[in-house]
């Protein structure tokens, strides 16, 4: 046997000993690497005659080959077997009952599941979700609406003023989600179609007032949208929301500063006890405010009113919340009672949607 065989014949030995690819690993190194065993013999061809160096060379270089292949196959199979092992030391027995966790306990609160019940809805209208501070100026919570200086209007919303600035400007916490359509028609060319959720404040306090309470605005502008697409939209949303077939809505002339003409929406119910019943019945519930956009607040928003035109609402979340889902006190909303949300709210992982259903 020539040193070359022996040399190949014991690397081939630690190679197929090699059980694990670090130990192949050093395999390589003590053999190939630049102090290995291969290496070494390489360098001694640098001090032969040149007839030597060829044939020798060629072997070594043959040698070094054929010792990278065995270390390259060794470890397609290390990898495998390894893999093999992962996978069966890995095995899930899916026949176990889930253990419960976070999921199954967590609970959505009712007006998260109802922002995303009407979110669901408006979005399949084509309306996109619109967002705005719930620490505002007076501009936008008033002015731009339209709402005169020392209007009693402003008074009326009972707001909640922070302390004033130097300059003797105050900042309030929005008292509607309505300062929002200005801050989108400022940021956005029409066509717009927004509805924006939100929290709101007023200073009021009662089994149906809470001092922070929630808010839909609905905004749509363009160059054609009229009274009819207000009501169309409203009813759709409405049979979509209570899960009805029919609604019956009453549209009564009222008052706000930023719409006009303005509405208040009633809509058809049964009251039997203490439960409301949407969709039957001859009684009436009101439900929403609305109007086509005052033409001082296209204006105020930077649009021209002569070319632009539409419509807004707001509703009050918690009391469709309430309504839909018989509960009967707004206080408990907020008291963060983990028992009142364990029976009032809703499964994390069962999302509302118009086709998938919107409660489940
Ligand atoms: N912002 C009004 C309120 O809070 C509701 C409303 C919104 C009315 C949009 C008309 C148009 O009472």
């Amino acid at each position: 046997m020539t040193d070359i065989e022996q040399l190949e014949a014991s690397i081939l030995d630690d190679i197929h000993a090699a059980s694990d690819e670090a130990t192949l690993e050093s395999v390589r190194v003590a053999t190939l690497g630049k102090q290995g065993s291969v290496s070494a013999l390489l360098k001694t061809l640098g001090a032969m005659n040149p007839d030597d160096r060829r044939t020798r060379g060629a072997a070594i270089n043959a040698l070094k080959d054929r010792v990278g292949l065995s270390i390259a196959d060794r470890k397609g199979i290390l990898k495998a077997s390894a893999l093999d092992a992962r996978l069966a030391r890995e095995t899930v027995d899916v026949s176990l009952p889930v253990r419960p966790g976070p999921l199954a306990e967590g609970r959505i609160h009712p007006v998260s599941q109802v922002i995303d019940e009407i979110t669901a809805i408006f979005a399949d209208m084509g309306f996109a979700v619109a967002e705005g501070p719930d620490i505002e100026t007076d501009h936008y919570n008033f002015t731009a609406l339209n709402f005169p200086p020392d209007h009693p209007a402003r008074e009326m919303h009972d707001t909640f003023f922070l302390k004033p600035k130097e300059d003797g400007s105050r900042l309030l916490l929005r008292t509607h989600t309505s300062p929002v359509q200005v801050r989108t028609m400022e940021k956005q060319r029409p066509p717009i179609r927004i509805i924006a959720p939100g929290r709101t404040y007023r200073c009021d306090s009662d089994a149906t007032h809470t001092p922070m309470f929630h808010q839909v605005e609905g905004l749509v502008i363009d160059e054609t949208t009229h009274f009819g697409h207000l009501k169309w939209v409203l009813e759709e949303f409405l049979k979509a929301f209570f899960e009805v077939d029919e609604v019956k809505t009453r549209f009564r002339p009222s008052f706000f500063p930023f719409t006009e003409p303005s509405m208040e929406v009633d809509v058809g119910c049964r009251r039997s006890g203490s439960e409301i019943r949407i969709g039957e019945g001859d009684d009436w519930l009101e439900i929403l405010g609305c109007g086509m956009v005052h033409p001082n607040v296209i204006r105020a928003a930077g649009l021209d009113p002569d070319v632009y035109q539409g419509f807004a609402f707001g509703m009050g979340i918690d009391r469709i919340a309430m309504l839909k889902y018989g509960m009967p006190d707004l206080r408990a909303f907020f008291d963060a009672d983990a028992r009142w949300l364990k029976h009032y709210g809703f499964r994390p992982l069962d999302l509302p949607s118009l086709y998938g259903g919107l409660t489940g």
